[in-house]
Parts: structure tokens; C-alpha cells; sequence
């Protein structure tokens, strides 16, 4: 496995200028607020740890002021950390001299904000190859590089263009198009779609999504909204008052919520379009035999003991090779029958769909085939009026 792109360790951060006392506070649990009522002093971020893993997108996920932009800030090494420490490819940024930092930041974590500040009074092109040209590369292939990416976020026909004459999407793209075309090792990107209207920042995403595709870059990516975090992270991590208080995948998040501060979040989201098969199945609800060519009524009335209405016959390698049902006891030589299979990660509507129109449960399989559990009717109206029950 690879090792981390980023680990952050214990980081804390308290604005003031005695923050001792707030540390000792937060350790025992004291939150933001009565830290500050107490002792004047700013929690920005306390006792935060996680990894980011090469090719992921992270995303740091809180209202506004619990911490986020600190936390990153921490990362690059804007802000000195109170405590804590973050390391980058394996190594200590706060060991990294001052002149070094300043390459590392423009190298490998090239940020992108909400304003991209572009500069008005140069071509897109120039724009976007102003990254590579405070890095000292040269005018050509600065230029070529920044065309590809310009190209990449769909400008290219625009490259001669100034930022005026362009739409806000439009501008965000070229800002997206600066930082990427450094081709950073870790992209930092602080709200960068936020300020844009619903429909923008949708196309933004996506075009964020299909480069991942393409090249898989390392990403740490701040949001406020939970769909946009849901669409674009690997995993998020929640922040609440400085610290995370739950890290996972958006599936993790929505079927295991920590708490109400994170539920709240779901609220008005019709959160059920995020989980997969894979969400909702059962492991042990549907008894499982072993395939043979010649099945008799008495090894299937065992797997079915008494009170199961079908059970699945698997090959020797875990696959699905039909499913027999309480009906075939009568006959001397049970009849196999065909029965379709669901993969793991195939999205809740697809599943309903297909459950429904189903007598029996139907298997779910792993990308390999084999199988990995049921889900069946039960299943999907569940977890249909958990997730949609509160706003239908
Ligand atoms: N330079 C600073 N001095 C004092 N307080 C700060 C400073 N920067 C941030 N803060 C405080 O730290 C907390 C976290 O802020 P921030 O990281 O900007 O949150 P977010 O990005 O999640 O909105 C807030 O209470 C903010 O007021
Ligand atoms: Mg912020």
C-alpha cells in the first residue's frame, strides 16, 4: 500500500496570546465556546488527525468558522501550529526551511480559493500560466502546459481571451486551470466553488470529477455543503468547533451519522441516492449451499431448515450459480433456478428496480463475482423511509 500523501497528528491551533490554558481546557473537553468565555482565547482547530491517501479526494466539511481554512492553513504551514504536527510525503513541514516551504507551497500544494484573482489585464493563457511562470519555466512550454489544461477545463477556444470577457464559470475555470497546470502533487482547494450559483458550481464539480478520472491527483478540497461533499469526496472529514468529530466515506457518513450536529447537515438531502447495494444488503439473511450437479430434496430442506423460503447454490469460488426455493421439497430432484445479481455498488434506485421486480431476495456480488450478501424487499423499503421518510 502507499504510504500517505498527508498525515496530520494532534494539530491544534488557539488564536490569542496565551494558549496553554486553552489547550489544557480542550483536552478536558471543554468546547470552542466555553474556551473563549473563559480565557479570550480563539479555538481554531484542536486535536485534529487524519490521512489523506494518494489519488483521494478529501474533503473538510463544517459550518462556517469550525475550523477548516485553519486546518489547511496548517497544512501549508501559513499558520504555526499550537500543537500537533503534519506530514507531507513522509516528511515534517515544520522542518522544511522557510525557502524551502515557500517552493514546496508552490509546487506541491498549489491552492485554489473561492476569488481566483485573476489578473485582468492578461489573456487567459497568460492566467493560466502565471503558476508556471513564477516557477521560472520557460515562456514555450508555459504556454503549452497551460494550453493542455486549458483544454482540459474546456477553454481552450478562449485562451486569447481577457478574464472580462468571460463568464464567473468561466473565470473559476481558468483559476482551476492555473493551480492545475503547475501539476501540483496535492491540490488545496478552499471553497473554490462555493461562491458560485447551484447550476455552476454543479459543472465545476464535474469538471473536477472527470480529470480525477483521468489523473488521479491527491486533493484536499474544503466545502460547506454536504451534496458537494458527498459528490466529489472519497471520504470527508466533519468539523465541528475545531475538531473533526467523524471521518468517513459518504456512505459511512449517511448510513452511521455521529451525531445531531452531523444529521443536521442531511437535512432537506435526500441523502438514499448515495448508498449502493452494498449500503443496505444482509450478510446471513439467505442461507447459502454449495452447487452440485445432482441436488436432492433432504441437502436442501437442511439448508433451508425449517423456516427460510429460498436459499442460493454457489460454486466453489463464491458464485452465484442460482437459488432453490421451499417449493422444490416436494420434487425428488430440486429445481435450480436462474436468478440475476447485483453488484455491490450499484446505486439504491437501480436496486429498487430490480428487488422489486423480484420474487425472491437477490444476491449481491463483489466486482469479482463472488458473492457477499441479499437484499430484498424489506431492505430497500427500509432504508427508503430512513433516508426519504423525512421530507416526502
Ligand atoms: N488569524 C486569526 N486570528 C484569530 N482568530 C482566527 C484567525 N483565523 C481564524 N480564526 C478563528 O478560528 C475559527 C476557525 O476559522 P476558520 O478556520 O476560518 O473557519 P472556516 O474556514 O471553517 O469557516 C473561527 O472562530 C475564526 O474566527
Ligand atoms: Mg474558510
Amino acid at each position: 500500500m502507499n504510504s500517505p500523501k498527508v498525515v496530520v497528528e494532534g494539530l491544534c491551533k488557539v488564536f490569542g496570546t496565551s494558549p496553554k490554558e486553552a489547550v489544557a481546557m480542550l483536552a478536558a473537553g471543554a468546547t470552542k465556546e466555553e474556551v473563549f468565555a473563559r480565557t479570550g482565547q480563539i479555538v481554531g482547530v484542536h486535536n485534529v488527525s487524519f490521512d489523506v491517501k494518494e489519488g483521494e479526494i478529501f474533503v473538510l466539511m463544517g459550518l462556517s468558522g469550525s475550523g477548516k481554512s485553519t486546518l489547511i492553513r496548517l497544512i501549508n504551514r501559513l499558520v504555526e501550529p499550537t500543537a500537533g504536527k503534519v506530514l507531507i510525503d513522509g516528511r515534517d513541514v515544520a522542518s522544511v526551511p522557510r525557502k524551502e516551504l515557500i517552493a514546496l507551497r508552490r509546487k506541491d500544494m498549489s491552492m485554489v480559493f473561492q476569488s481566483f484573482a485573476l489578473m485582468p489585464q492578461r489573456t487567459v493563457l497568460s492566467n493560466a500560466a502565471f503558476g508556471l511562470e513564477v516557477a521560472g519555466v520557460g515562456r514555450k512550454e508555459r504556454e503549452t502546459r497551460a494550453m493542455t489544461v486549458l483544454e482540459q477545463v474546456g477553454l481552450a477556444p478562449f485562451a486569447e481571451k481577457l478574464p472580462a470577457q468571460l463568464s464567473g464559470g468561466m473565470q473559476q475555470r481558468v483559476g482551476l486551470a492555473r493551480a492545475l497546470a503547475v501539476n501540483p502533487s496535492l491540490m488545496i482547494m478552499d471553497e473554490a466553488f462555493s461562491a458560485l450559483d447551484p447550476l455552476k458550481r454543479k459543472e465545476m464539480q464535474n469538471v473536477l470529477l472527470n480529470l480525477q478520472r483521468e489523473q488521479q491527483r491527491t486533493i484536499l478540497f474544503v466545502s460547506h455543503d454536504l451534496e458537494e461533499a458527498m459528490r466529489i469526496g472519497t471520504r470527508i472529514a466533519i468539523m465541528e468547533g475545531g475538531r473533526v468529530v467523524q471521518i468517513g466515506t459518504p456512505q459511512e457518513i449517511i448510513t452511521n451519522p455521529a451525531d445531531d450536529y452531523v444529521r443536521a447537515f442531511f437535512e432537506g438531502i435526500d441523502t438514499s441516492r448515495y448508498l449502493t447495494a452494498g449500503d443496505l444488503m444482509q450478510t446471513d439473511a439467505v442461507p447459502l449451499m454449495q452447487h452440485s450437479p445432482q441436488m436432492d430434496a433432504s441437502s436442501v430442506a437442511a439448508t433451508l431448515n425449517g423456516s427460510a423460503d429460498y436459499a442460493f447454490v454457489l460454486d466453489s469460488e463464491r458464485r452465484i450459480r442460482g437459488f432453490v426455493g421451499r417449493d422444490a421439497l416436494g420434487s425428488a430432484s430440486p429445481q435450480l433456478n436462474q436468478i440475476e445479481c447485483i453488484r455491490r455498488s450499484t446505486p439504491l434506485d437501480d436496486v429498487v428496480e430490480r428487488v422489486v421486480a423480484s420474487r425472491a431476495p437477490l444476491p449481491v456480488v463483489e466486482a469479482d463475482g463472488s458473492y457477499c450478501g441479499s437484499v430484498n424487499k424489506t431492505n430497500v423499503l427500509n432504508v427508503l423511509t430512513r433516508h426519504r421518510g423525512s421530507h416526502v
